[in-house]
């Protein structure tokens, strides 16, 4: 188990930031490192395999890969998968499912292939041992994934079991929750981490990712420190090293050292994402409040990050002052409500004086919301915003993750940076606005696309 094969998939546009986090949780230069599209693939031992997976923000699923060949036609599957040694990786009375995925091959049916390969490894287990693992599809034991190409086949087994971005903290799902994968993909894309105490502020938080992954990311809380792996289910795993490597990574956490904010214009979000950070280790963290984001004052004196994922259609449209006049009253009066921001108290905070300090400053500092009927209609949202921005962020970077391409012409801000990021299957971009003092167009001008 010292020479493993194993290839982390992430989302399109990821693969460079992952092949660096990759790096920094092994330390130093993996073996066969390489960036491919659509994950990384690296040599490691199962012990660095159980490090990525509790460690990885930014992977889907850690895979090993056990076998590769050519294929014409379905009966090839069955021959390379059956000469696999399943036998070494799990048990007969264990449950299994295979997953196939495939680029350009020239099969018909993929469930077909797919049930091919089940058929290989059920009747090598039967030949062996007189009797077959079932198939478990919902909650299987083992997971057996097929890549295909179009004339390669790559069988790998799962480490992961549930895929990664599922941390083991959400219970409580918003209506458009990103992906922890995306809001660490976000993190990485805008080099939040390397900046020193930069604040970070999400203010439409939703259930919270953005600012939870953040605070995760400053407490040295492991991603994967409350969630289990499918790798706890193979013949190899034992549970002793597995422990001390998760006390090592309960050693290494630490008190925040910096501000994170996040509000919503919805109560019951603004609920949500309280109790999902508290399940995540980081409600001391963050200061979450509910507000309007076109009204929200900044949260401290000193400009910080802005990171947002902001509502992007019919489904998910813009609420308070944006939303006024377009039936979303109930919301309008949480957002009124919520203008008296309470302060929390200090001794409620274990990390410290300072984020109850800076809590004081977001406290009770929305400016006036125009009167409802006067108020603009949602699609005016982003252009709201940026006058907002532009008017009291001055100094703050500001991120926007969105599958609109127009939008800074639509907020009348020039983008310093735009990077490609998929959520799921939309693609999208994230823009960097600098809100430079004194300007009312935003800044500097749009870098190449990274
Ligand atoms: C796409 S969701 C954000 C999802 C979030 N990133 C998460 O992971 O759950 C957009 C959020 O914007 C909020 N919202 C809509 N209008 C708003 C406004 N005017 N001010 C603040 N938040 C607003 C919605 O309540 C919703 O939670």
């Amino acid at each position: 188990m010292n020479s493993l094969t194993l290839f982390l998939p992430c989302a399109a546009g990821v693969e460079g930031y992952l092949a660096q986090e990759c790096q920094r949780i092994l330390g130093g230069e993996p073996t066969a490192l390489a960036s491919q599209r659509g994950g990384v693939s690296l040599q490691a031992s199962w012990s660095e395999m159980m490090q990525l997976n509790l460690r990885t923000r930014l992977a889907q699923r850690v895979l090993i890969q056990v076998k590769s060949g050519f294929y014409r036609a379905e009966e090839d599957l069955y021959t390379v998968a059956k000469s696999v040694p399943w036998e070494m990786w799990f048990k007969v009375e264990q449950t299994f499912k295979v997953e196939i995925t495939a680029q350009y091959s020239p099969l018909k049916s993929l469930n077909f292939a797919a049930l091919k390969v089940k058929d290989a490894v059920a009747d090598r287990f039967r030949d062996l041992k007189g009797s077959r693992p079932s198939v478990d599809v919902k909650w299987p034991h083992v997971r057996v994934y097929v890549h295909l190409t179009q004339d390669q086949l790559l069988l790998s087994i799962d480490t992961s079991g549930e895929p990664l971005f599922k941390r083991g903290w959400r219970l409580d799902k918003g209506e458009a929750p990103l992906k922890e994968t995306l809001a660490a993909a976000m993190l990485a894309a805008s080099g939040w981490e390397e900046q020193d105490g930069l604040a970070l502020y999400d203010p439409c938080c939703g259930s919270g990712t953005i600012a939870i992954e953040a605070a995760q990311m400053d407490c040295h809380i492991a991603p994967g420190i409350f969630r289990k792996f499918g790798f706890e289910n193979l013949l190899p795993f034992q549970a002793s090293p597995w422990q001390t490597i998760k006390n090592r990574a309960r050693q290494e956490e630490r008190a925040p050292t910096r501000a994170i904010f996040g509000s919503d214009v919805s109560h019951r979000m603004v609920d949500f994402a309280q109790q999902n950070a508290e399940r995540a280790g980081v409600a001391h963290a963050i200061e979450f409040r509910g507000g309007d984001a076109l009204v929200r004052m900044p949260p401290q004196e000193t400009p910080g990050m802005l990171m947002v994922n902001p509502p992007y259609d019919e489904r998910m449209s813009a609420l308070g002052v944006a939303g006024a006049g377009k039936g979303f009253g109930r919301e309008r009066a949480q957002m009124n409500s919520a203008a008296a921001w309470e302060h929390r108290s200090p001794s409620r905070d274990p990390s410290g004086a300072s984020v109850g300090a800076l809590a004081g400053n977001m406290a009770g500092d929305l400016v006036g919301a125009p009167a409802a009927d006067k108020a603009p209609a949602s699609a005016d949202f982003f252009s709201l915003l940026a006058s907002h921005w532009k008017k009291n962020f001055s100094g703050w970077q500001a991120w926007v993750l969105t599958p609109n391409l127009k939008l800074p012409g639509q907020m009348r801000l020039k983008e310093s940076r735009r990077v490609p990021l998929w959520n799921g299957p939309i693609e999208c971009r994230m823009f960097k606005f600098d809100m430079v003092k004194g300007s009312n167009t935003g800044v500097k001008k749009a870098g190449p696309e990274a």
